[in-house]
């Protein structure tokens, strides 16, 4: 099974959890997109809560219904991919860029299912993904030097400002992307809270204590984890 296929069986095994009537959060990236597919396909009454300009393109086109989170006051389910899956199931996300906007919308949901294929899941954060800290685009090159004096501080590499093909890369939410890259790190806890102290950042791509289950495909089948 290639990974693209472990990803379409964990998005379809996600969408079988939504019971008509739910407000679900759509997360971002190819594996929700499987789910957003699989869920558009069930044809059940819910509302969608999109975690980025891209995923609510993709249901609008499916005839998902949309709300905003400003809209609701709870979400019963979220369902989102991830780039990491360590320990107690605490993730790094963001390589979609939508780390804030997903953030917010986990926080505001009842419960919380990561997908991903079998290739995901690590022995420790940081291993095979830089982790993505958003940071307000005023004075930016400022807090990039901050990123990298608490990146010092934890015996990691500075941090990198994200660029494409047309340049720096500007989230959603109007802000830029610096991504640390670390080969592993130690105490995510306490570098999140170090990265958050920071003024320019508004946050950064480490989810812990979010997810509630994660549904790994494999060749064996989606696999179901907790924390
Ligand atoms: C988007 O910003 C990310 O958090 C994605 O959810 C994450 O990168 C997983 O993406 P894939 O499903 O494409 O691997």
């Amino acid at each position: 099974m290639t990974p693209d296929d472990q990803k379409r069986i964990s998005g379809a095994a996600a969408a079988d959890l939504v019971e008509a009537g739910m407000v679900v959060g759509l997360g971002t990236g190819s594996t929700a997109v499987w789910f957003v597919r699989a869920l558009a396909a069930r044809g059940l009454d819910i509302r969608g809560v999109p975690t980025s300009e891209n995923t609510a393109n993709l249901a609008r086109e499916l005839g998902i219904p949309l709300v905003g989170l400003d809209d609701v006051k709870t979400i019963d389910l979220t369902v989102d991919g991830a780039d990491e899956i360590g320990p107690g199931l605490s993730l790094i996300k963001g390589a979609g860029a939508a780390l804030l906007r997903e953030k917010l919308v986990w926080e505001a949901s009842h419960r919380c299912v990561v997908i991903a294929d079998a290739g995901k899941q690590v022995k420790k954060l940081g291993q095979a993904f830089a982790l993505p800290i958003e940071v307000v685009r005023f004075g930016h090159p400022h807090t990039g030097r901050r990123l990298a004096d608490i990146a010092a501080e934890f015996d990691l590499p500075p941090p990198r400002l994200r660029t494409a093909d047309r340049g720096v890369v500007v989230t959603d939410g109007g802000n830029v992307i610096y991504d640390l890259g670390s080969g592993g790190i130690d105490d995510p806890a306490a570098l999140g809270a170090a990265l958050k102290s920071i003024t320019g950042v508004v946050d950064h791509g480490l989810f812990l204590d979010l997810a509630d289950e994660a549904l790994i495909g494999t060749d064996e089948g989606v696999v179901k984890l907790v924390p």
